[in-house]
């Protein structure tokens, strides 16, 4: 298999059509077997669910060619179980876990060409989205839908390496109590896009939101969930039931405890506790673990020792292991890595 001829090592994170995509259809009661195309457009109803009422959902994870040159993914189970999460909680009809991972093993071997290669620094992204594609008017979940995966090779989430990312704490809320902050659906996303560009505007990379009933304690990013170190070495991770419950943040915590030996603790974090942290990082599929330089509220600047210009010593050891285990130079714990063959 010949990959494509693209500049691997510059890729932003950006969409850039592949060759094939999967796409099938839920109808009657029942969904179609599923091929994958070539064609990229979707057809759908001007009336859709996805169109009137944002019925819609997706993942996010990521092929990667790894050091002896093997495609593979990792723990597409665990999106697989988050997706129908999703759907039970947006009323759309779930597409089971099996034939979910069994057709992103597919589209990824379709796409095999558009994997980069090993030490490129990019990935190949995979995109398992499902909408309400039939016609409703009343509020009511539509009986059609279609599930697509399409895939697009990328670059780093946050540009400028190893350097800190600048973060402030949103004035807006990204979930309520009792929401949908632990699922993936596309609506988190679309109200957060007001607060991002107002960020962005203002010369932060990111939104740290925080619980909208009490505004007291840590959530997470748009889109990564939260680490931090203390000053003696404990990594500590905000537990909620209303942030998306991450994958890499679910590995990293693994790999904290059970490869490095570090003391771990997954508990409600306080706003005013993130002041004494020594570390800082923001972690998902998109994100992998880029280190926080500072986070900006209307208190102030809190700095942290590490992460201006280099990752703290503990999220470089987290993020050397976790991306050694998904590139093949570190020995996986079972069942983490699915090869493409
Ligand atoms: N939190 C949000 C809001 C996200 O969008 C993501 C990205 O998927 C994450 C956290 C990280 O999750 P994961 O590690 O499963 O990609
Ligand atoms: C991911 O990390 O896969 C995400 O979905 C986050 C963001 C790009 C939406």
């Amino acid at each position: 298999m010949e990959k494509k001829n693209l500049d691997w090592s510059n890729l932003s994170f950006a969409y850039m059509p592949t060759d094939y995509r999967f796409v099938t259809n839920f109808k009657d009661g029942k969904w179609d077997e599923g091929e994958l195309t070539k064609d990229d457009k979707v057809v759908i109803s001007e009336c859709a669910g996805v169109l009137q009422y944002s019925q819609s959902c997706f993942e996010g994870m990521k092929a990667y060619t790894t050091e002896d040159g093997r495609i593979v993914t990792f723990r597409p189970d665990l999106n697989a179980e988050r997706f129908e999460n999703s759907c039970r909680r947006l009323e759309m009809p779930v597409y089971p876990k099996e034939k979910f991972v069994e057709a992103v093993l597919k589209t990824i071997k379709a796409n095999e060409a558009y994997v980069p290669p090993y030490g490129s620094g990019a990935t190949l992204y995979i995109r398992p989205y499902m909408f309400g594609s039939g016609p409703v008017i009343g509020v009511k979940p539509a009986d059609e839908y279609q599930f697509r995966i399409l895939t697009t090779p990328v670059g780093p989430y946050f540009k400028g390496g190893m350097k800190g990312i600048k973060i402030r704490v949103s004035d807006y809320d990204r979930a309520a109590p009792r929401g949908t902050g632990h699922i993936k659906a596309g609506l988190n996303y679309a109200m957060s896009l007001y607060p991002i560009v107002k960020a962005h505007e203002d010369g932060f990379n990111e939104n740290m939101y925080l619980d909208a009933a009490t505004r007291t304690k840590v959530e997470e990013t748009g889109g990564a969930n939260f680490l931090f170190v203390t000053k003696d070495g404990t990594v500590v991770t905000p537990k909620s039931n209303t942030i998306l419950p991450s994958v890499t943040r679910r590995s990293l915590m693994y790999v904290a405890e059970h490869i490095l030996g570090l003391k771990t603790e997954e508990r409600e974090v306080y706003f005013t506790e993130v002041k004494d942290f020594a570390e800082c990082g923001v972690c998902g599929t998109a994100a992998v673990i880029s280190p926080v330089a500072s986070v900006t509220s209307k208190d102030g600047v809190i700095e942290f020792p590490y992460g201006k210009d280099e990752m703290g010593p503990t999220i470089k050891k987290l993020y050397d292991t976790l991306t050694g285990i998904q590139m093949g130079r570190i020995d996986p714990p079972e069942g983490w890595i699915y090869e493409i063959k």
